[in-house]
């Protein structure tokens, strides 16, 4: 099967009609679906699928006996309209990898597994790399089960509609122990390859970032006849943390963003009772991360005291700064110096869920150029030739790692 049959029957999957965005939420039928594609791909190339205590799909190329796995894969889950790419991209070339290696003949040596990870972007229980954060037992079980979606339906709710045990949470030790080396594959998502003129990159590390959820609670109000002085509106404090976002972004050399807004009720002519709003924040170290936060929770709560607005802050993912294993890096570039094209190495301000496995066994990345950078949009794009490309060097890598 090539890259371009399977992602050819992948793309409608999810995938809104109105703006062409995807919709993927763990849990969801747009998920089994891919879940059901996953299943059915695997099949066809002869390995063995299974689901771990965490909803982590495997496709195992031999069998996880304890010789050292060596992982690809990555998500199939997005964000709200995310693009095609940041994620599938990785497992699709995972199988295009293995169906090219197998059609030259090779045998592994170690196992070969193809991992989907679930919930890795959080869109749906807010916790990022949710999946492969179990896994490795960063995220409890109990706290886990707990996450709620927007609706109220908890992860162990979501996990038994769609047939799953959520009392099976909790770290794998065992199949952690079966593994060797992961190689994630994933699109770029920014720009350098383009300006770089180079298909595939390698990847450095992981910026440190995290995501928080601030409620400011108000009293909701008449909007055409509650004096300016009688408020209590929590929409005030609340602008002005996104403008407290954004210059601490600018003092601290850091990425800081609201992205996401819910106020309640949301009436157009009321005054919000409460206004949730979700800050995401990624810098170059861990202090710096910590520091751009501090400052724009200081605004928050200065505001929201002027305003007489209750804030208060939930911390609902952060991951440390990640460095992607030395030697691994090393020997990839090695291997992908053979193909004759330039192999940057990259540092990324986006969390992944191979980040996460690097506490546990050599990981590192492989980047896929993106013309433009846009990611976490319907816009996100690779070119055809690139995508192979991505194939090609993937082969490569897991061919040398699993190789005699
Ligand atoms: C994942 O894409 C993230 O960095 O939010
Ligand atoms: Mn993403
Ligand atoms: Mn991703």
């Amino acid at each position: 099967m090539s890259f371009a049959e399977l992602w050819a029957e992948l793309l409608p999957l999810g995938r809104d009609e109105r703006t062409g965005g995807y919709r993927r939420y763990a849990w969801t039928e747009a998920d089994a679906a891919c879940r059901r594609w996953f299943v059915r791909t695997a099949s066809r190339l002869g390995l063995a699928t299974e689901c771990d205590r965490n909803g982590n799909l495997w496709a195992w190329w031999g069998s996880p006996d304890g010789r050292a796995a060596v992982v690809t894969g990555s998500h199939l889950d997005s964000v709200p309209d995310g693009g095609g790419y940041d994620g599938p991209l990785g497992v699709v070339s995972a199988f295009a990898a293995i169906g090219q290696l197998r059609t030259q003949g090779f045998r592994p040596a170690r196992p070969i597994a193809v991992a989907a990870f679930t919930e890795e972007e959080g869109a749906r229980f807010g916790v990022a790399c949710l999946g492969s954060r179990l896994l490795t037992g960063a995220i409890d079980a109990s706290t886990a089960r707990q996450l709620r979606d927007r609706d109220g339906v908890s992860l162990a709710e979501a996990m038994r509609v769609a047939g799953r045990d959520p009392g099976l949470l909790g770290a794998d030790d065992e199949l952690l122990a079966s593994l060797g080396a992961c190689v994630e594959l994933h699109i770029e998502q920014g720009s350098l390859l383009a300006g770089l003129g180079a298909p595939v990159g390698v990847a450095a590390g992981i910026w440190p970032h995290g995501r928080w959820r601030l409620d400011f609670a108000g009293r909701a109000d008449h909007a055409g006849t509650t004096r300016l002085p009688d408020r209590r509106d929590p929409m005030l404090p609340f602008a002005a943390t996104v403008l407290a976002a954004r210059a601490a972004a600018e003092q601290h050399g850091a990425l800081v963003t609201v992205g996401k807004v819910v106020a309640e009720p949301g009436a157009a002519n009321a005054i919000s009772a409460v206004v949730h709003a979700w800050l995401d924040a990624r810098a170059p170290d861990d202090a710096t991360l910590a520091a751009a936060v501090a400052g724009v929770w200081a605004v928050a709560q200065q505001e929201a005291a002027r305003h007489e607005v209750q804030a208060n802050r939930v911390q609902e993912s952060v991951t440390p700064a990640v460095s992607f294993d030395a030697e691994l890096l090393a020997r990839i570039s090695a291997v992908l110096a053979g193909t004759g094209q330039p192999v940057p190495v990259l540092a990324t301000g986006a969390g992944h869920d191979a980040g996460v496995l690097a506490g546990r066994l050599p990981a590192t990345m492989l980047f896929v150029r993106n013309p433009t950078g846009v990611s976490h949009s319907p816009a996100e794009h690779a070119e055809p030739a690139d995508c192979e490309a991505g194939v090609a060097a993937l082969a490569a890598v897991l061919a040398d790692l699993a190789g005699q």
